[in-house]
C-alpha cells in the first residue's frame, strides 16, 4: 500500500476528489489531478499545486486521455442536483462516456481503476437499510435518472470490462458524505442547512423533515476508498461505503442550529420528485472485506464541517 504509485484522480478538484489527492500525497505517491472545474476548483488543490508530487490538468473526461497510471479513482461527476440536473445529458456522458475513456485507459495501462458509484443506484428502496445485492428502484425517464441511470451503466461497463479484458475493478457505493470543501450552494443538505444557519436565514426542510438519511464525514470515507483500492484482486465490489448511523432530516437542522448558535427558523417545503425517503448503507460487506468502519461522529463533523464554512463565509 505504501509502494509510490503514478494515481490519477479524476474529478480531483471535487469535494471528494480533493480530500483523496491530499491523503495520497501525505503518504508519497504522484498524483495526476483531473478536471474539468465544472462544480470542483483550483482552489481546492492549490496547496498541492507547488508540491513536486503534485500535478493539475484541466480535462474533460468525455475526451479520451492518455497519460500512464498504476491506479485510477474516477470520481469525475457532478454530484448534487442541482448541478448534475443543469446540463443532464452532458452529466449522463460524464459517467457513461468518461468511464467508457477510463476504462480504456486502464486497459492501456494495466492500473486498477476505482469507480465513484452511488447509492442513488438503489433509487427510491424497497429494503433497508440497502445491501449490495439489492437491484434497487430507479425511475429511468424522471429528473434524477441521468444521475442514477448514468451510475448505473457505467458499474455495468465495469464490470464488462473486468469479465471481458480482466480488468482490476473496484466499484465504491458512496453513501452521503460531508465535509470541508463542499459545494456552499448546491443544495445539499448539509452544506444547505449549515449555510442557511450561519447567516441566520430560514432553514428549509423538505417534507415533514421525517425522511432519514445516513451521514459519513470526508475523511472516513477517504479512507475506506483508499482500503478499498489496495484490497485483494478479487475484492471488486459493488461495495456500500457511508455511515449507517440514521437521523431524520429535522433532528440534523436541529443540531446545526445547536452547534453554531444561530436565530434561524424552520421552514417547510413540498417534497422534490423521486426524492428517497429513507437511506441508509448496510456495510458488513465493507467490515469484512475492508475492515473498515467510519468513526467520526455527527457532532463532531458537523463542528469541522461549520468552521470551515465559517471561514469561506467571512472570506
Ligand atoms: N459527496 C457525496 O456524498 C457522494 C455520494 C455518492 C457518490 N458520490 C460520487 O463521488 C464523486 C465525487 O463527488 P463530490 O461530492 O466530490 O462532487 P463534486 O461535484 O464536488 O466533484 C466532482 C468533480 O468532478 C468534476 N467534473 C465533473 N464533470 C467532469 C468532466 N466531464 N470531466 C472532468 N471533471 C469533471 C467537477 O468539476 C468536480 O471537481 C462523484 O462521482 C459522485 O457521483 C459522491
Amino acid at each position: 500500500m505504501h509502494l509510490k504509485n503514478r494515481i490519477l484522480v479524476t474529478g480531483g478538484c471535487g469535494f471528494l476528489g480533493s480530500h483523496i489527492c491530499d491523503e495520497l500525497v501525505n503518504q508519497g505517491h504522484e498524483v495526476l489531478c483531473v478536471d474539468n472545474c465544472f462544480t470542483g476548483t483550483k482552489r481546492h488543490v492549490r496547496h498541492l499545486l507547488e508540491h513536486p508530487n503534485f500535478e493539475f490538468m484541466r480535462h474533460d473526461v468525455t475526451f479520451p486521455l492518455y497519460i500512464e497510471a498504476d491506479q485510477i479513482y474516477n470520481m469525475a461527476c457532478p454530484a448534487s442536483p442541482i448541478h448534475y440536473q443543469y446540463d443532464p445529458v452532458q452529466t449522463t456522458k460524464t459517467s457513461v462516456h468518461g468511464a467508457i475513456n477510463m476504462l480504456g485507459l486502464a486497459k492501456r495501462t494495466r492500473a486498477t481503476i476505482l469507480q465513484a458509484s452511488t447509492s442513488e443506484v438503489y433509487g427510491d428502496p424497497e429494503i433497508h437499510p440497502q445491501v449490495e445485492s439489492y437491484w434497487g428502484r430507479v425511475n429511468p425517464i424522471g429528473p434524477r435518472a441521468c444521475y442514477d441511470e448514468g451510475k448505473r451503466c457505467a458499474e455495468t461497463l465495469f464490470f464488462d470490462y473486468h469479465r471481458q479484458h480482466h480488468l482490476k475493478i473496484k466499484v465504491a457505493r458512496i453513501f452521503n458524505t460531508y465535509g470541508p470543501r463542499m459545494h456552499p450552494n448546491d443544495g445539499r443538505v448539509v452544506s444547505n442547512f449549515i449555510v442557511q444557519a450561519l447567516k441566520n436565514q430560514p432553514i428549509t426542510i423538505y417534507g415533514d423533515g421525517s425522511q432519514t438519511r445516513s451521514f459519513c464525514y470526508v475523511d472516513d470515507l477517504v479512507e475506506g476508498l483508499i482500503l478499498l483500492m489496495n484490497s485483494k484482486e478479487e475484492v471488486t465490489g459493488p461495495i456500500n461505503l457511508g455511515n449507517p448511523t440514521e437521523f431524520t432530516i429535522l433532528e440534523l437542522a436541529q443540531r446545526i442550529i445547536d452547534i453554531t448558535g444561530s436565530r434561524t427558523q424552520i421552514v417547510n417545503k413540498p417534497l422534490p420528485q423521486d426524492d428517497p425517503k429513507q437511506r441508509k448503507p448496510d456495510i458488513n460487506l465493507a467490515q469484512k472485506e475492508l475492515n473498515w468502519t467510519p468513526h467520526m461522529s455527527l457532532a463532531e463533523g458537523l463542528k469541522k464541517t461549520i468552521a470551515y464554512f465559517e471561514r469561506l463565509i467571512s472570506e
